[in-house]
């Protein structure tokens, strides 16, 4: 490297150290720093997390909803924050819908080509094969029997332990490998049993928190600087590299193996069914490329595993509310619903649409206009400038939600007739919107259900007194110490 380019990466990386120590030297926050908005001010709240969720949405309520965040002029880290409903309709419903932009691509280096980073002719080939797979009857049966039998074989067995046993455990970290070994049979046809009386330590798992916290402060920081701290793998970029090499080896080997079973398997997961996707259909794919393969899928699998978990997490945590929990168990009495098919239990899904109105599993979503733009708020946008629609603050906003948007009501979500009420996406943005909506809703939804259900019926969760409950920063919104319980059997 010449003299002029260590300059170029040794002096912003200087500045920018000095400048996250003035974040750091600032023991604690007061209100909503609105005055002037001096980047330091909000930088420094910034990486404060367990109160930083709660004060950008402060802030959004403060500001109309929608405000421009100055970083220090060299770090690119400018962002126009916005949770106003008509900017989110506008942007779900123009052309910066589909298109997520190169920036994140080079944050989200890690999944490669699959389809949460892909744009353009890609992703929609990515995007139209996810749909059919989704949709497919084998994988739709295979989605219910593999939470099933887990649900039966280990989740049960699990919780009767620790009932009988009286011990502690944390309901988070049972959820994560729960989802984990459901996601994987799902989608690799490999069972990796993290669920277990033993607790086995689980190397992917943990891969999977670092590089969701990693990629969390690569949002925060000038692409110039965390490209260095991986090339020289320094702090959490030194474990986005390791999590790189456990998704890498953990592929090739279920890769290999599954290119040595016949084709067309009469069992379908996310890996035998790329392995032999019609690429007369889909031109881009390339189902003989491994590597192909390994992005396409551990982007499925990350997906599936950390949203889903963390969704039932909180919803467990704000479900200590005893009238909620009547509800919920008063419904099941009385409504005859089918395990496999559980539409008719509206309580059940307010609940669940309620907790994540107020804890949104992806508490954020980046987007970047591919031309400039005037949003419906008047705030003009530059192309590929960088937006931030906060999702944890679009739940908590009093005029997006009246006066009592902090409660915890699954009522709000129950029409006069007693069905359930529609809240429309710009509203309710929890699994995304427009043409790049969460491809595996309902496949979450009916994961969640079936979990609830058993759980519900056979247990009660008593949360243990004084410990401390605060997300952890990353782009999934899971717990920093986990969620600690005691279980007893109710039947
Ligand atoms: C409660 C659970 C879930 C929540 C809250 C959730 C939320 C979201 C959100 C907000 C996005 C948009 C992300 C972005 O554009 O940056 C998304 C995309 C996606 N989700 Fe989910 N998700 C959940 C469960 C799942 C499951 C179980 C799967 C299946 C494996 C899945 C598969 C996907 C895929 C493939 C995309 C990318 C869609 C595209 O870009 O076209 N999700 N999800």
């Amino acid at each position: 490297m010449s003299m002029i380019g260590l300059f170029g990466v040794l002096i912003p990386f200087i500045l920018f150290l000095a400048f996250q120590c003035s974040f750091l030297c600032k023991k604690s926050l007061g209100g909503p720093i609105l005055k002037n908005w001096p980047f330091l001010d909000a930088s420094r709240n910034a990486l404060q997390y367990p109160r930083v969720l709660d004060w950008i949405a402060e802030v959004h309520e403060a500001n109309d909803l929608t405000f421009v965040f100055k970083g220090p002029w060299f770090s690119g880290t400018d962002r126009l924050f916005t949770v106003d409903p008509r900017n989110i309709n506008h942007m779900l419903s123009s052309n910066f819908a589909k298109s997520k932009g190169p920036e994140f691509k080079k944050i989200f280096d890690i999944l490669g080509d699959g389809i949460v980073s892909a744009d353009m002719e890609l992703w929609e080939d990515l995007r139209k094969s996810g749909h059919a797979l989704f949709h497919h009857q084998n994988f739709l049966k295979l989605s219910v029997s593999s939470t099933s039998s887990k649900l039966n074989d280990d989740l049960v067995p699990f919780l009767d332990k620790a009932a009988e046993k009286k011990i502690i455990i944390d309901l988070q970290d049972v959820f994560q490998r729960f989802m984990f070994d459901t996601a994987s049979i799902l989608m690799t046809g490999y069972d990796p049993m993290s669920l277990s009386i033993e607790m086995p330590k689980v190397e992917f798992g943990e891969a999977a928190d670092f590089a969701e916290e990693a990629i969390f402060y690569r949002h925060l920081k000038p692409v110039i600087l965390w490209r260095l701290q991986n090339l020289i793998g320094v702090g959490i970029e030194r474990k986005m590299r390791t999590a790189s090499a456990i998704f890498n080896s953990t592929f090739a080997k279920i890769i290999s193996s599954r290119r040595k079973e016949e084709k067309e398997p009469a069992i379908i997961n996310a890996v035998t069914y790329y392995m032999n996707v019609d690429t007369t259909k889909y031109k881009l794919l390339k189902p003989g490329n491994d590597t192909f393969i390994r992005d396409v899928v551990l982007s499925l699998l990350v997906a599936g595993r950390d949203t889903t978990s963390s969704a039932l997490t909180w919803f467990f945590w704000l479900s200590k509310h005893p009238q909620v929990m009547t509800k919920i168990r008063q419904e099941m009495i009385n409504t005859k619903f089918d395990p496999t098919d559980l539409e008719t239990l509206v309580y059940l899904h307010a609940a669940l649409s309620e907790s994540m109105r107020l804890y949104p599993p992806v508490p954020f979503n980046h987007k970047s206009p591919s031309k400039s733009d005037v949003l419906p708020s008047g705030h003009k946008v530059e192309a590929e400038s960088k937006i931030v629609i906060c999702i944890y603050a679009l739940g908590r906003m009093r005029s997006v939600w009246g006066e009592d948007a902090s409660d915890f009501k699954p009522e709000r979500w129950i029409s006069e007739n007693g069905g359930l009420k529609h809240e429309p996406s710009s509203k309710f943005l929890v699994f995304n919107a427009g043409p790049r909506t969460c491809l595996g809703k309902h496949l979450a939804l009916l994961q969640m259900k079936m979990v609830a259900v058993e759980i519900i019926q056979k247990y009660d969760f008593e949360v243990v007194e004084g410990q401390k409950i605060e997300p952890v920063p990353s782009i999934i919104l899971r717990m920093k110490h986990g969620l600690k319980v005691t279980v007893s059997k109710n039947i």
